[in-house]
């Protein structure tokens, strides 16, 4: 694998100085986090800066109706195209890498390929997905479903954040739904993406290729009980939804423990949210992933069934809805195993959803990882060196030499 040192290559500065131009863009100053939500202030910048770079690079842009961006090198209506890229947008308090990275380091491959002169036999397309992390309407890779036609236009038009405004609102259009002849002119698709986790460390290696996705989604549970003074309602008296909630997450994290799978409550809403009042009502966000589907299945099974018969004991009620799922994706293994030889890169599957995976469905698809020192995602915390990005720039720009010129 071709490794970058600061020093020595110019790469790595240019990828700073692009860095650089999006780096304080929706950043929050206390925590050092990111607040990128979808079709957002901060969001909306970052898609006009993809605009301008695609007009550096004399890339025409399309939309897909849906929110996605793509610039052309090429002609879009030839077919047969590369597409690669990622998402601006971040969780709240989000790392800087997770989704702008791949969209950065796909314009700076497009700049490798034409310094090297290379002229690609296919178009290669970089894309900007809208949505990814769900963070503002509730449903991760909303763009790339909404695309791949895997989530109905109804109800994503329908989806409201927290201040009630609607996708279709927010997108000023009922989004346009499954494009299937625009899925048609891609011969494949790889996203680049900072590592999520400390493989790569252990491994003393700056870029893997995904093997897979394991299955995930969000579960939505509503616990009721009854709203009370908390100075004056004898403890035996209570119904309290807290009880029933706080039962959940040490349930949900005992069972994924016990399962080898992965269970987190990272959202909760409580009413009337007061310190000297019990509760009336307070819902929880499950997110639950596991390698494979029964067990994904037998997890949230097990978890809703302890938390019923809790509920009965604290007297309150529970319902349970599913918000999302997303399927377990094997990557295309011809696809992986001809890049992981061709970068003589490790392969690794990852437990984080990407719309490379709902994309996998369509196309040959493939991801590129890279490595993150402190193995922290979806928090300040994330990380990558100058170099390592600059490696990974180095690796898609031979993947999409190798994809785009034959
Ligand atoms: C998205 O990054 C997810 O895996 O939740
Ligand atoms: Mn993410
Ligand atoms: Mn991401
Ligand atoms: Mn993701």
């Amino acid at each position: 694998m071709l490794t970058h040192t600061v020093e020595e290559g110019a790469l790595p500065n240019r990828f700073r100085t692009l860095w650089d131009q999006i780096a304080p863009i929706g950043r929050d100053e206390r925590s050092g986090g990111y607040l990128r939500y979808a079709l957002t202030e901060p969001e909306l910048r970052l898609r006009e800066w993809f605009r301008a770079q695609a007009d550096e690079r004399a890339m025409p842009v399309t939309e897909d109706g849906n929110g996605n961006l793509f610039a052309w090198w090429g002609d879009p209506e030839v077919g047969d195209a590369i597409l690669t890229g990622s998402h601006f947008d971040s969780v709240p308090h989000g790392g800087a890498y997770d989704g702008p990275l791949g969209i950065v380091s796909a314009f700076l491959a497009v700049d490798e390929l034409r310094a090297a002169d290379v002229t690609p036999t296919r178009p290669v397309a970089v894309v900007a997905f809208v949505e990814e992390e769900g963070a503002r309407f509730g449903v991760p890779c909303l763009g790339s479903r909404l695309l791949t036609g895997a989530l109905e236009v109804e109800r994503a038009a329908g989806l409201r954040d927290a201040d009630g405004v609607s996708f279709a609102e927010a997108l000023g259009a009922r989004p346009a739904g499954a494009r299937p002849e625009l899925i048609g002119r891609f011969a494949a698709f790889v996203e680049l993406h900072v590592e999520q986790g400390r493989a790569l460390v252990e491994r003393d290696a700056p870029v893997a290729v995904a093997s897979a996705i394991w299955p995930h989604g969000r579960w939505r549970f509503d616990f009721t009980g009854e709203g009370n003074h908390a100075g004056t309602t004898r403890m035996a008296d209570r119904r309290d939804p807290m009880l029933t909630y706080a039962f959940t997450v040490l349930a949900a994290n005992k069972e994924a423990r016990l399962r080898a799978a992965h269970a987190t409550v990272g959202r909760v809403a409580v009413e009337p949210n007061a310190t000297n009042a019990i509760p009336a009502r307070v819902t929880g966000w499950l997110d639950a992933r596991a390698a494979e589907p029964a067990a994904l299945a037998a997890l949230v099974e097990a978890v809703h069934g302890k938390v019923a018969e809790r509920a009965r004991r604290d007297g309150t009620q529970v319902t349970l809805t599913e918000e999302s799922a997303t399927p377990l994706v094997a990557f295309d293994g011809g696809l992986t195993d001809r890049l992981a030889t061709l970068l003589d890169a490790p392969v690794l599957p990852t437990g984080a959803g990407h719309d490379a995976g709902v994309l996998a469905g369509h196309l040959p698809t493939a991801m590129l990882f890279v490595r993150n020192p402190t193995g922290v995602s979806h928090s300040p915390a994330e990380s990558a060196t100058d170099a390592d990005c600059a490696t990974g720039v180095t690796a898609l720009a031979r993947v999409l030499k190798e994809l785009a010129c034959r």
